[in-house]
């Protein structure tokens, strides 16, 4: 019997290393503490429809990625969103064009990761809390108690705070990832049922407790009867509001929106707030991932290249590159 390799985390990171390490021959089992896949790059369902409360789009410019990116356009799970972008800068919404192409899942972001995963084995609702090595091969402790197991390898491709508690037994890992500190995001989407009057469809804003927003509803696929728009507030605003009551953070950043915006701003129908407490990685860090080959276990995720989908994936790849390298 082959003992497979163990994945910790269904976002882009990890998929990506399961593909790789698929396509090389090597049987694996994927475990996420979500229901579902994507991370970071999942849509949350709801009574407004499918809302992108993480990763707005991404664009390509790695040659690997945008051969990826060019093979799921093929496939029907990615699309070219065009927005009408305008920038928010000294007090003034103005319009910012440029000539970037950027992609979104379709018809919602968790697209993407939703056709990754494809048919590989996967166990959702398990979190992962100790992972731990026995005579020739590594086992996992989860959450309520079961263990899983044996794996030849570990790949973890979570977020650095959380896979830092995961390298018990590779101390000179974990103090590497330690090392890495992480920025929160806080998450609205509003829903009005009478569209705003406005021709915006993507912000970047400056000077505000916002800094990104987005009509939801203007990418390809997204068939919401209302007008859906999501807001995210910079690291520094959900950094200081991190234990916020939902319903104040909706307020706020409802009350920053209205302030930006140059229209007439009815009471949504519609509210909900995410907050995301490993948004982005603090500072840049371009390790492609971390490994102890010897040990037999890698880390990856967006944190070791660009905190963008982009660099996820690179991770992903370049954790399964080492794996497969060390078995030469
Ligand atoms: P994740 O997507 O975080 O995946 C990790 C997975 O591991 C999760 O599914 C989680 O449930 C699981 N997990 C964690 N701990 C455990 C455990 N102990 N046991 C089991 N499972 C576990 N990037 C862009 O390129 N463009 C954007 O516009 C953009 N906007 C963003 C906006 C927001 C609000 C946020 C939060 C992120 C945004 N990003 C954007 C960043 C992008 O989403 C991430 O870089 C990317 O999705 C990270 O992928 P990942 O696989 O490394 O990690
Ligand atoms: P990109 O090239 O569109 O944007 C990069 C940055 O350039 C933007 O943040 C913005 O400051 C600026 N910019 C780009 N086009 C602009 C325009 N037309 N007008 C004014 N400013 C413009 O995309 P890239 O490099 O793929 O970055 C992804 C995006 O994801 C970034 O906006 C980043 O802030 C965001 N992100 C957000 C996270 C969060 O937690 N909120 C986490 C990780 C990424």
């Amino acid at each position: 019997m082959t003992v497979p390799i163990a994945i910790i985390g269904t976002g882009i990171a990890g998929l990506s290393a399961a593909q790789a390490l698929q396509a090389a021959g090597h049987s694996i089992h994927l475990f996420d503490k979500s229901r579902g896949s994507g991370g970071r790059m999942s849509s949350k369902r709801s009574d407004a429809g499918a809302l992108d409360m993480g990763a707005q789009y991404f664009t390509a410019r790695d040659r690997r990625f945008a051969a990826a990116v060019q093979q799921w356009q093929a496939e029907g799970h990615v699309a070219e969103w065009k927005p009408l972008l305008y920038n928010y800068h000294g007090g003034a919404l103005s319009l910012s064009p440029d000539e970037q192409v950027r992609w979104v899942g379709a018809p919602r972001m968790s697209a993407i990761t939703r056709a990754m995963l494809g048919e590989m084995p996967v166990t959702f609702s398990c979190r992962i809390t100790e992972v731990f090595r026995g005579e020739q091969h590594w086992n996992l402790l989860d959450a309520d108690g079961q263990s899983h197991g044996p794996f030849s390898h570990v790949v973890i491709a979570i977020p650095a705070p959380q896979a830092t508690t995961l390298l018990a037994d590779a101390p000179k890992l974990a103090s590497v990832v330690a090392g890495v500190k992480m920025e929160p995001t806080w998450a609205v989407a509003l829903a009005f049922d009478t569209p705003l009057d406005t021709p915006l469809e993507g912000c970047f804003v400056q000077d505000s407790a916002i800094d990104w927003l987005a009509r939801n509803r203007s990418k390809p696929g997204r068939d919401s009867q209302m007008d859906t728009w999501i807001l995210h507030a910079t690291s520094a605003w959900s950094r200081q509001h991190v234990d916020m009551a939902k319903e104040d953070v909706i307020d706020h950043l409802h009350g920053a929106f209205a302030e930006l915006m140059n229209c007439a701003m009815p009471a949504p129908a519609f509210t909900l707030a995410h907050r995301w407490l490993y948004a982005r990685p603090a500072g840049g860090r371009e390790v492609g991932a971390l490994s102890d080959a010897d040990l037999g276990l890698y880390v990856c995720g967006d944190w070791c290249l660009s905190g963008r989908v982009e660099g996820a994936w690179l991770s992903g790849q370049e954790a399964a590159r080492r794996l497969l390298e060390h078995l030469k």
